[in-house]
């Protein structure tokens, strides 16, 4: 199997991080991957906000809880699993490809993550927190205009434990 193959099978989610922070160069690179991802009409619309300032993750975690969105998953809940680095996506609300785009453009992190020997989880439970006018704050904070919406989101860290590995369900594919 080829590298590329490789990456994309070995990939999984992971759900609990180690404190190091990423080596040096590896957020650009893998910033830049989601850059060069396709998006619809070659638009480009998506605005990228890295953030490994840790205190700046703490707010938007304890904000995240504050506004009861945590509630389900338990008490101390930490969305983005305490990894060192979260990067978020935000497009336009009235582009029919933004979601799309999103997607695209965050799986190919996840997959650059993954090749420099580093782990993920997309996040997009952010959503129903940052999209409420309580989540505007964060919209004022990160410079994005009003007329965008929160679109999805990466962790990324070095694994602390695995996550269960979730299969993919058989049948739902069909070859004539
Ligand atoms: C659009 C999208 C949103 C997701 N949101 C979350 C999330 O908010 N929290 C989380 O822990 N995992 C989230 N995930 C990760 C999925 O739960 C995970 O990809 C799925 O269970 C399959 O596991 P695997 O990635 O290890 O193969 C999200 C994945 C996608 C594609």
């Amino acid at each position: 199997m080829n590298e590329v193959l490789e990456t994309i099978f070995e990939r999984r989610s992971i759900r609990s991080y180690k404190n190091d922070p990423l080596p040096e160069g590896a957020l650009e690179t893998i910033v830049d991957a989601g850059r060069w991802a396709p998006t619809a009409r070659n638009e480009q619309e998506l605005i990228t906000v890295a953030v490994t300032d840790k205190a700046m993750l703490e707010e938007l975690n304890s904000d995240f809880s504050k506004e009861g969105f945590s509630k389900r998953f338990g008490d101390g809940f930490n969305f983005y699993y305490n990894a060192p680095a979260l990067i978020l996506l935000f497009g336009p609300k009235d582009f029919p490809f933004t979601d799309i785009d999103g997607g695209i453009t965050i799986e190919n992190m996840a997959l650059a993550a993954q090749s420099l020997g580093l782990n993920s989880v997309i996040i997009g439970c952010l959503m129903g927190y940052l999209d409420t006018d309580a989540g505007k704050k964060w919209f004022e904070k990160f410079g994005i205009p009003d007329d965008f919406k929160f679109v999805i989101s990466i962790a990324v860290g070095y694994k602390d434990k695995d996550t269960p590995k979730r299969d993919r369900k058989p049948d739902m594919v069909k070859y004539y």
